[in-house]
């Protein structure tokens, strides 16, 4: 028996039924590329309702000045086609997406028309980025752990050599004669070159995380304000130095010693990024609540804990950084100063002492604009106070 009409009905509204529910968009055009139906994911996708589009031509999910990319006579020669594309929201937002279209062909393989699903892509893309962004932060932090364990090596090294080099030069200066002058200075020399070098190897051990530390309670103003001072005379007059420190600061557990050696790095970088041109560093202090997802924008910040943090932060307008010199700023020895005493261990010194703090250290740069270099340091425990309304498992 034929199925009567009744079937037909009930037969295309379990389809009609079928496409409603579907997640992917399903739009169907005439050849001329009205839009003849449309289903509700399609409308919400696009941000319209079912009868806002239905008689529209097609092109309304188009960028403005874009038509169908396909003209009728196109249509008629191609079965299906699919395809990456953006797509305009009615809000005119973007949105990227999958489509895929098939030729409607009559009982006669005549052409009438295009039934294409859309699948909205915005989520899949968003989680593609970030899992390259994750993919080149491990790969950042696993090059920068092997070579703290390489500089470590070295510097373990060269420091035992260099003991025993200002061991010795020492002793022979203090049991020369007087009168042997010329080799007076010659060993002098030797002491102070062996010096300098200790110095090296010292930012070396501190970027390993091998610096020697001896922890007390600090309260970060006060490394800022003991500083000050030497900070102020060996700027020109072309810089000014603003200051905003926060008050109450809780103590943090830290080695004075490398928190001085933080900032003055810090200040140093910024100081030389202003060079001669006139321009303004700004040294903040204060407390800040960081939570996962702030974390996540930070260096070191992947195993860090939310919580209350201490900051440092020094600001300059000076010259910035373009992203492939951001890329770089931790390695040792990368530096872009060509001249003065630049040897590319500041930073990952600073890096070295901020880990061994159990911080994190945030960068933002533009270039010709400025640089802001952000040192997180984690408060006591016993100071940690959690702002009210704040989820703790925001985040996570
Ligand atoms: N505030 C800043 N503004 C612009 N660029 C910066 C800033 N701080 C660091 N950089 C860039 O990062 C590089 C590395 O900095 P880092 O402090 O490690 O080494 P350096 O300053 O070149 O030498 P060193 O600190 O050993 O004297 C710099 O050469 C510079 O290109
Ligand atoms: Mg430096």
């Amino acid at each position: 028996m034929e199925p009567g009409p009744g079937h037909l009905e009930d037969a295309l509204r379990r389809l009609e039924k079928a496409v409603e529910t579907m997640q992917l968009g399903v739009t169907i055009t005439d050849i001329a590329g009205k839009i003849v139906y449309t289903n509700s994911a399609e409308a919400r996708i696009h941000g319209y309702t079912v009868d806002e589009l239905v008689g529209k031509d097609v092109s309304v999910f188009c960028l403005p000045g874009y038509r169908r990319s396909l003209g009728s006579q196109q249509v008629r020669r191609m079965k299906s086609w699919r395809r990456e594309s953006m797509n305009v929201r009615k809000d005119g937002t973007l949105l990227p997406v999958a489509l895929m279209s098939d030729v409607v062909l009559d009982a006669r393989d005549q052409p009438i028309g295009v039934v294409t699903t859309c699948e909205d892509l915005t989520e899949a893309k968003r989680a593609e980025a970030e899992r390259e962004r994750l993919q080149v932060r491990i790969q950042q932090s696993q090059k920068l752990e092997s070579l703290a364990v390489l500089a470590g090596g070295v510097a373990y090294d060269f420091n035992n050599v260099l003991t025993s080099i200002l061991g010795h030069a020492s002793l022979v200066l203090s049991e020369l004669p007087p009168q042997a002058s010329h080799v007076l200075d010659k060993v002098a020399e030797i002491q102070s070159g062996a010096l300098r070098l200790a110095q090296l190897t010292d930012q070396l051990l501190a970027f390993s995380g091998h610096g020697r530390y001896k922890t007390e309670p600090v309260n970060v103003n006060d490394i800022v304000k003991e500083l000050i001072h030497l900070i102020e005379v060996s700027q020109g007059r072309h810089v000014r130095l603003q200051y905003e420190l926060g008050s109450d600061l809780p103590v943090i557990v830290a080695d004075p010693v490398q928190l001085r050696q933080v900032f003055r790095h810090l200040v140093t970088n910024a100081s030389e990024a202003i060079g001669e041109d006139e321009g303004v560093i700004t040294i903040r202090t204060g407390t800040k609540w960081a939570s996962r997802e702030y974390l996540a924008t930070t260096y070191l910040g992947d195993d860090a804990p939310q919580g209350e943090y201490v900051f440092l932060e020094v600001e300059d307008t000076g010259c910035g950084m373009d992203p492939a010199t951001r890329a770089k700023i931790f390695d040792p020895f990368f530096t872009t100063k060509f001249t003065g005493h630049g040897r590319g261990l500041g930073l990952a010194a600073v890096m070295g002492i901020v880990r061994g703090h159990g911080g994190v250290i945030r960068v933002d740069s533009v270039p010709d604009q400025g640089t802001c270099v952000l040192t997180l340091f984690p408060a006591r425990p016993a100071f940690v106070r959690r702002p009210a309304g704040v989820d703790q498992t925001v985040g996570r």
